[in-house]
C-alpha cells in the first residue's frame, strides 16, 4: 500500500523533502501540515503516477512554483505558470518600502501608485492587501498595474480576484507607463505618484553565463538590452515626460536591479532627474538591490 510515508522514503534522496511535501500536498489537495502529520494516508494509483511525473520534472530543474502552480510572496499565495515570472523573496523589499512611503505625511492624500511590469501582480496586490483593512486611508489612493504581456495580466487579474482586491486596481496592457500617459482619464495631473518597477534587468551576457537555472521562466520578463538597463532607461524617459507635462507635485520611483548595475542606475537617474534625491538599499543577502529616486 502506498502511503505518504512510503512516498517520502521512496523519493527522499531524489528531491528536497520540502518540495516533495508540497508536490504531494498539491496532488491530494491537502496542506503541507497534513502531509507531515498523516504519514499513514493512503494514495491511489492515479495520484502516485502524478507525483512520480512531477518529481521527475523537478529533478530536471523545473521550478517547484510552476509544478504546483503557485508561489508564496509577502505571506500571500500567487498563481503562476510558465508565462509569468515567479515572484522572488528579494522583491518583498519593494512592498515594504511602498507601504513605508504611504505612511509618510507626503503621501497621505491624492496619491497614485503604479506598478510597472506587474507580472503575477505580486507587488501591487500585496500593497493593496496590506492597506485594505485600513478603511480610513485606502480611499485616498488609486492603484494601477501595467504589463506588456496579456498572459501575465490574466494571472495578475486572477490573483487580484483571489485576494479580493480586483476592484481596487486598474490593470492596463501596454509598454511601461504608456497606457497611463496616453489617456487623460487616469488624471495624473498635479498628483503625487509612487512608481514601483521590477522590470527585466538581466543583461544578455549574464543570462547566458549565470542564469541556466531560470531557463524555465519567460525570457521577456528577465532580459533587457544595454547591459540590462534598456527598460529602466525607457521608463525614466516616460517619467521625465510625465513630470513635465502633468506637473506632478511629488514622484518617488522604486526600482529593483542587479547589484552590479548600481552606479549605472545612479548615472541614469542623474541624467533624467538632475534634482532628484537618489538612495539605494541592500537585500537580505547584503547586495545592492533597490533604488529610490525622489523628486
Ligand atoms: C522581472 S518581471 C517582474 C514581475 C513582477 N513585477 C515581480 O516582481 O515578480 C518583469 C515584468 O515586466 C513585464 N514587461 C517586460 N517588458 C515590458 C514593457 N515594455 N512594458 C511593460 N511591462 C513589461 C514582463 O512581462 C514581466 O511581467
Amino acid at each position: 500500500m502506498s502511503t505518504i510515508q512510503f512516498i517520502s522514503i521512496k523519493y527522499s534522496n531524489e528531491i528536497n523533502i520540502l518540495d516533495l511535501e508540497l508536490i504531494v500536498g498539491f496532488i491530494i489537495n491537502k496542506s503541507r501540515e497534513f502531509i507531515i502529520t498523516h504519514p499513514e494516508f493512503v494514495l491511489n494509483k492515479a495520484q502516485i503516477v502524478k507525483i512520480h511525473a512531477l518529481v521527475a520534472k523537478r529533478k530536471k530543474g523545473a521550478p517547484l512554483a510552476y509544478l504546483i502552480g503557485k508561489k508564496e510572496f509577502f505571506g500571500l499565495d500567487f498563481k503562476v505558470d510558465k508565462n509569468v515570472l515567479i515572484p522572488r523573496p528579494e522583491t518583498e523589499m519593494m512592498v515594504e518600502e511602498s507601504l513605508k512611503l504611504l505612511k509618510t505625511k507626503n503621501y497621505q492624500l491624492k496619491t497614485k501608485i503604479i506598478d510597472v511590469g506587474t507580472g503575477s501582480g505580486n507587488i501591487i496586490i500585496s500593497v493593496v492587501k496590506n492597506l485594505v483593512n485600513q478603511s480610513s486611508v485606502i480611499g485616498h489612493y488609486k492603484f494601477f498595474a501595467t504589463d506588456i504581456s496579456q498572459k501575465a495580466l490574466i494571472f495578475a487579474k486572477a490573483n487580484a480576484k483571489n485576494h479580493k482586491v480586483f476592484n481596487k486596481i486598474k490593470f492596463l496592457q501596454g509598454n511601461l507607463m504608456e497606457p497611463l500617459l496616453k489617456s487623460k482619464s487616469y488624471k495624473l495631473k498635479a498628483n503625487k505618484l509612487i512608481i514601483v518597477a521590477n522590470l527585466p534587468y538581466v543583461s544578455s551576457k549574464n543570462y547566458k553565463k549565470y542564469y541556466s537555472g531560470i531557463k524555465f521562466e519567460p525570457q521577456s520578463a528577465l532580459v533587457s538590452k544595454n547591459y540590462g538597463l534598456f527598460h529602466y532607461e525607457k521608463l525614466f524617459q516616460q517619467i521625465k515626460t510625465l513630470s513635465l507635462t502633468a506637473h506632478c507635485s511629488l514622484i518617488t520611483v522604486l526600482i529593483e536591479f542587479s547589484p552590479e548595475q548600481k552606479n549605472k542606475i545612479k548615472l541614469l537617474a542623474k541624467i533624467y532627474f538632475p534634482t532628484s534625491k537618489i538612495e539605494f538599499k541592500k537585500d537580505l543577502a547584503k547586495k545592492w538591490r533597490m533604488g529610490k529616486i525622489t523628486f
